[in-house]
């Protein structure tokens, strides 16, 4: 057992980039008895769970939860806003992003797929360029934070860029939500998708969804009916009319824990308050990467375009045909469970999920040693990170 395995014992900490580790607060609902997921006792707290929900989106919009897996909420809006033929420009920059346009060509959308390098964000005056020579695109996709790259695409700089266009925009802000600033109304977004299970510190099973009125209203102008039942808006609409008032408001069975726990991780967040979890991010992020560079390594994006809630740690080329080690031994011996690469990037960087529960010292530095004696079994001998990242944060932190 190595050293920094002795601090967490027997029990695997998460720091990849979802799921992670529960709040506190979320750990205590789960052992709480099943409640029906309807009805006069449900409908409150079902409610109350929406209002949260809304407000770390900072929206009056409508606020619906969907008891999926968060791909099946960016269908629902892909499906349901963009018609076959239609025009959308997809901002593609990793993994996710790069699904979000898959999603899109599976309506049967006419693709408009604007690249960047992995690692770094689409400039948003080549979105204005874009949008420009494609005045009639109906929507611009979007994901706030590409897990996949440890890189925060600047949405609010996109979002201003489309306030001169008529295009809907849509952000998949799955692993940004409750972690990363979010401004749906002031910014103008028109259909979002959060998430339990990344920087809310909750469980999977119920993904909040943000709808502007303009999509509304793009919807009900729809020329073809959407092709499909769960993932369409319009049954959605009904369920939520027709089956709110019985305290139904969806179309399926929803898991009542999941929204339990979402309610309480989102009372935990405004209780520590949404500026102040969002800095901490910031700082903890800050101080990760500059105690990853400290030690010798280099993280994918640069400062400009690295995320606040997961670092993209570059491996050394040396290490590229084993890459898969560090996380091997990160799990073995130090029983903490660090992200690979997805796809291209496969064996050549590691993700390290800092969101909710492990945006702290006491989960970063036993990862920072841990890292450093990973290394060292690679055969790579790394500078102390620890002293630098304690160094670069606040106290009590
Ligand atoms: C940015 C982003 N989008 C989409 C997803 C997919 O979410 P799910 O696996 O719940 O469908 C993830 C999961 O990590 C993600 O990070």
């Amino acid at each position: 057992m190595g050293m920094s395995g002795d601090y967490f014992g027997e029990r695997t900490i998460l720091m990849i980039p979802g799921p992670t580790e529960l709040h506190p607060a979320v750990q205590k609902v789960l052992s709480t008895p099943i409640m029906a997921h309807y009805g006069p006792e449900w409908l409150p707290i079902y409610n109350e769970s929406l209002k949260l929900a809304a407000a770390v989106f900072k929206t009056k919009a409508e606020v619906f939860m969907m008891p999926t897996p968060g791909t099946v909420a960016l269908e629902t809006g892909v499906i349901s806003l963009v018609e076959p033929n239609e025009k959308v420009v997809a901002l593609v920059n990793g993994f996710f992003s790069q699904r979000l346009a898959e999603i899109a060509d599976s309506v049967g959308a006419h693709t408009i797929r604007v690249e960047a390098e992995l690692g770094t964000a689409v400039d948003s005056s080549t979105l204005e360029d874009v949008l420009r020579k494609n005045p009639d695109t109906k929507a611009v996709l979007a994901v706030q934070n590409e897990t996949s790259t440890g890189v925060l695409n600047p949405i609010p700089e996109y979002a201003k860029v489309l306030r001169e266009h008529d295009a809907l925009f849509i952000v998949d802000a799955i692993s940004s939500y409750g972690g990363v600033e979010m401004e749906f109304d002031a910014w103008g977004l028109d259909y979002c998708v959060g998430y339990a299970n990344k920087c809310l510190g909750s469980i999977p099973g119920t993904v909040p969804v943000a709808v502007s009125e303009r999509a509304w209203d793009a919807f009900r102008r729809r020329k073809t009916k959407p092709r499909s039942f769960f993932t369409n808006l319009g049954v959605w609409r009904h369920y939520i009319d027709e089956w709110g008032p019985i305290g139904h408001p969806y179309p399926t069975t929803i898991s009542p824990h999941a929204v339990l726990c979402f309610k309480a991780a989102a009372e935990a967040l405004l209780e520590e308050g949404l500026e102040n979890r969002y800095r901490r991010h910031q700082t903890v992020g800050a101080a990760f990467r500059r105690a990853v560079r400290v030690m010798g390594l280099e993280t994918l994006p640069s400062e400009k375009d690295a995320s606040p809630v997961v670092t993209a740690v570059s491996l050394p080329s040396s290490i590229w045909k084993d890459g898969g080690r560090v996380n091997q031994i990160m799990l073995r011996k130090h029983r903490i469970m660090v992200g690979g690469g997805l796809a291209k990037l496969h064996g050549k960087i590691i993700r390290i999920g800092h969101m909710c529960v492990t945006a702290s010292s006491r989960y970063i530095v036993p990862t920072l040693a841990a890292l450093k004696d990973t290394f060292e079994e690679l055969g790579i001998s790394l500078n102390d990170g620890v002293d630098a990242f304690v160094k670069s944060m606040p106290k009590n932190r």
